[in-house]
Formats: structure tokens, C-alpha cells, sequence
């Protein structure tokens, strides 16, 4: 919060140097400060993680190879943080061939899509990508929407030494707008690599934007941006404030949201920017256990519009306002969410990986009920599966809302409901790592 009131300076080169160790790698852009510069310094200029090459002719395939390797203090794919953003359109098929470089076994899970079993990178029944090996991953995209990809493999430490980058899937229907910015939001490298108690959830500090902390951007006056953003960060929940959101987890939404946003870890919301003047962009400050806190709201971003224009329209989102679906009142699934700083973190009073793993009929529909009678929120997310939120702590969404990671708050109650098509052994579990990782998951079977 001081280094924010201290860094407000604006303009200026961004002829800075900083370590570029765990920084984001785009040529065109400049590399990040992991500490606060002094006040004389510049503030860095924000620009989208460089995107992976698609080395496969053929319009219908994106393939992509990625490798995995120790990049400074920390992990990187192909030497960035955050990794390549790779980019397709739904219907395509894609192709990546992980190499993993790095001295530990990996994977990589794909966040919020449904994908064969066998490619969803986790390693219940399959063993890990062996240090040394390479791995293909192979399925069609069959969802639009910001995903993201990060290993699912001593999960907690290889995303927090660098290990994650966002899957863009295009749909042809969007309207363009005139730039796209995709942000990831994480806390900063030192944070992380500092933080040895495995129960500290960094609640507080700062937060970087593809690895800078308070950094600024320049738009046209009367422009419209499309911002893709995905929280990676393993448990600091992001409550931005005044925006206005268009898509959640799983695409665009039915309407406009315009509002504040939580974002927990693991989520991605798709803001619009219609620049007319500068503007900042401002989170605030959110309680370790969950829910509003005290203090002020701290800048993560300051937007400068350059020339003249006029807030242009919203674009056609193609919104169509549908409504959430009635609740059916029959429960087929229950989780609780149990346990304390104290005991650990559990699902029913189970740690992972001894849990018992219910199945569920191929192509049935379920009503899943998540309840948290522990003393922390979590955010909930399903593999395998996107769910539509029925309700949450009793009160139906506006609008029908379609996700795969939801946040819920102490004593809350979401109702969820997906179609079970997609078979295999399910991972499902708190987002924020160190829960997940002291055994805050399990496992549910589709067949
Ligand atoms: Cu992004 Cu099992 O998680
Ligand atoms: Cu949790």
C-alpha cells in the first residue's frame, strides 16, 4: 500500500532496468521490477504475455510446444512468466508438446476445459511427464472463453515459481473491439518464493500484472479494449472495483455487469474499457477470512488516454439476458467444505488422497450442493466439467452464469448444477493452493 502511494508518479520512458528474472518476456515490452523502485523511477508499462507460435499450417490445428524449465529463482514456460498466451478458435484442434526441462516431474491441467481424461493432467490414475520427456496434448476446443493452463503436479510450488500462462479460445461471433489486453494477476515473485508456511495465504500486498506491480498503460481516447483476466495467483482474492464485466469462467455472460468483481483465485472475468478520459483501475482490500476489510482501496493500474474521443458504445455482445435455470430442490451430491488452519483442509473430513470417490452416471444431471463450515473461503473448482451456479448462499445470480471455479464465503452454500458427459476421474477442490495441496480435493468419478 506505501509503495503504491509512493510509486504515483506517472509518465516518463519506461527505459527501466529491473532483474529479469521471473519477468514477463515480450519484445516489445519492459521488463518488470520484482521490488519497488524509488520514486524517480518510471512506472512499467503493461503490454499482453507474448503469444506462443502456432507452427501448424493447417487453419483448423494450433499447435503449440511449450517448454517447461528453471528460468532464474523460479520455473518458466519458454522462459516467461506469465507463459505464452496461446490462442485459438473454438472448434480447433490443439496441439501441445510439453517438454519438460525442469528438474521435477509435471503436467499441465487445463483450466475451466473440458477435456478428455487422459489430457487433463492430473495424476490420479496416469503418472506424471517425467524431468527429461515430452508429453502431447491433444483435444478440440469446444469452449470460447479465457482458460488458463498450469501444472497440475506438486501443484502449489510449481505455479508459485512460475509455472502458468492463459488459453485464449476466440469465437467468431464476438464482436471486435479495438485492442485486447490479457492480464494475469499473481502477487509478487520475492512474495511467494519467501512464503515457507505452507498455512500463509497472502491476503494483502501487492499484486503484479503480468509481473509488474502498478503499472500503467496508454489507450486511445474513444476506443474500446477488451481485457482478459486471469487470477494465477495460489490464494490473494482480487475485488475490483467499478468495472464493466462481459464474460466470467466460461465466456461471455448473459448480460452486462457493471459493478465490483470479485476474483478469486483460479477465475478470469473479460472486462470492456470504453476509454474516453484516463482512469485507474482500483481493487479493494479483501479480509484473509474472507469477505470486506478495512483499510482503502489500493491502485492497480492507471490507464492514460491519449488524444481525443468519446467513450465509444458498448459492443454487441450478442447479450441475450437469460435467466438462471430453476432449482430442481433435489440435491444428488453433496461437499462439505471442512476443516481449520489448526487440523488442515478437508472435503467431508477427507484429505486427498484418501477420499472416497463417489460415481456418477455417464450424461446424468446433477445438482451438486458445495457447503463451507470452515473458518476460511474457498474457491471452489471442477475439472472435467463447467457447472451453471443455481444459487449462491440462497439467491439465485441476475442472469444465468456458467463457471468451472466459484468463490465460497464462510458458512456459504453454493447450488450447482452440470451435465455429467464427460467421463473419467474428476479432480475437484479448493483453488487456493495451499488448501488444495494440504488435501483439500477429491475426486469424483464420471462413468
Ligand atoms: Cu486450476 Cu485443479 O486446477
Ligand atoms: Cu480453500
Amino acid at each position: 500500500m506505501i509503495s503504491l502511494l509512493v510509486l504515483a508518479c506517472s509518465g516518463g520512458d519506461p527505459t527501466e532496468t529491473a532483474d529479469t528474472d521471473r519477468s514477463p518476456s515480450s519484445s516489445e515490452t519492459t521488463p518488470p521490477t520484482t521490488t519497488s523502485p524509488p520514486p524517480s523511477e518510471p512506472r512499467a508499462v503493461l503490454a499482453s504475455p507474448a503469444q506462443a507460435a502456432d507452427t501448424d499450417p493447417d487453419p483448423g490445428v494450433v499447435h503449440v510446444q511449450l517448454t517447461a524449465a528453471e528460468h532464474g529463482d523460479g520455473y518458466a514456460y519458454d522462459g516467461q512468466v506469465p507463459g505464452p498466451t496461446i490462442r485459438a478458435t473454438v472448434g480447433d484442434r490443439l496441439v501441445v508438446d510439453l517438454t519438460n526441462d525442469l528438474p521435477d516431474p509435471t503436467t499441465i491441467h487445463w483450466h475451466g476445459l473440458s477435456v478428455p481424461f487422459a489430457m487433463d493432467g492430473v495424476t490420479w490414475v496416469e503418472a506424471p511427464i517425467a524431468s527429461g520427456a515430452t508429453f502431447r496434448y491433444e483435444f478440440p476446443l469446444t469452449q470460447a472463453g479465457t482458460f488458463w493452463y498450469h501444472p497440475h503436479f506438486d501443484t502449489e510450488r510449481q505455479v508459485d515459481l512460475g509455472l502458468y500462462g492463459v488459453l485464449v479460445v476466440e469465437d467468431p461471433a464476438d464482436p471486435p473491439t479495438d485492442s485486447e489486453l490479457v492480464v494475469v494477476l499473481d502477487v509478487p515473485a520475492e512474495v511467494k518464493l519467501a512464503n515457507a508456511d505452507p498455512h500463509l495465504v497472502d491476503p494483502t500486498g501487492e499484486v503484479t500484472l503480468n509481473g509488474w506491480v502498478d503499472p500503467e498503460i496508454e489507450v486511445p481516447a474513444g476506443s474500446t479494449v477488451r481485457v482478459r483476466l486471469v487470477n494465477a495467483s495460489g490464494s490473494r482474492v482480487v475485488w475490483l472495483r467499478d468495472v464493466e464485466q462481459v464474460g466470467s469462467d466460461q465466456g461471455l455472460l448473459p448480460a452486462l455487469h457493471a459493478g465490483d468483481v470479485v476474483v478469486a483465485p483460479g477465475d478470469r472475468v473479460d472486462l470492456q474499457w470504453r476509454v474516453a478520459g484516463s482512469f485507474e483501475l482500483m481493487e479493494a482490500p479483501y479480509a484473509v477470512a474472507g469477505g470486506p476489510a478495512f483499510g482503502d482501496d489500493a491502485r492497480l493500474l492507471s490507464v492514460r488516454a491519449t488524444g481525443s474521443g468519446q467513450a465509444p458504445p458498448t459492443p454487441d455482445w450478442g447479450f441475450d439476458g437469460a435467466l438462471p435455470s430453476a432449482d430442481p430442490g433435489v440435491t444428488d451430491l453433496r461437499l462439505l467444505f471442512t476443516g481449520s488452519p489448526e487440523r488442515g483442509w478437508e472435503i467431508n473430513g477427507e484429505t486427498f488422497p484418501d477420499v472416497t470417490v463417489p460415481t456418477i452416471g455417464l450424461d446424468s444431471e446433477v445438482v451438486l450442493e458445495v457447503r463451507n463450515v470452515s473458518p476460511a473461503e474457498h474457491p471452489f473448482h471442477l475439472h472435467g466439467h463447467h457447472f451453471e451456479v443455481l444459487s449462491l448462499d440462497g439467491a439465485a445470480p441476475a442472469v444465468r452464469t456458467i463457471e468451472d471455479t466459484v468463490q465460497i464465503g464462510i458458512g456459504g452454500v453454493a447450488r450447482l448444477r452440470f451435465v455429467a458427459d464427460n467421463p473419467g476421474f474428476w479432480m475437484t477442490h479448493c483453488h487456493v493452493l495451499p488448501h488444495a495441496d494440504e488435501g483439500m480435493m477429491t475426486v469424483l468419478e464420471v462413468r
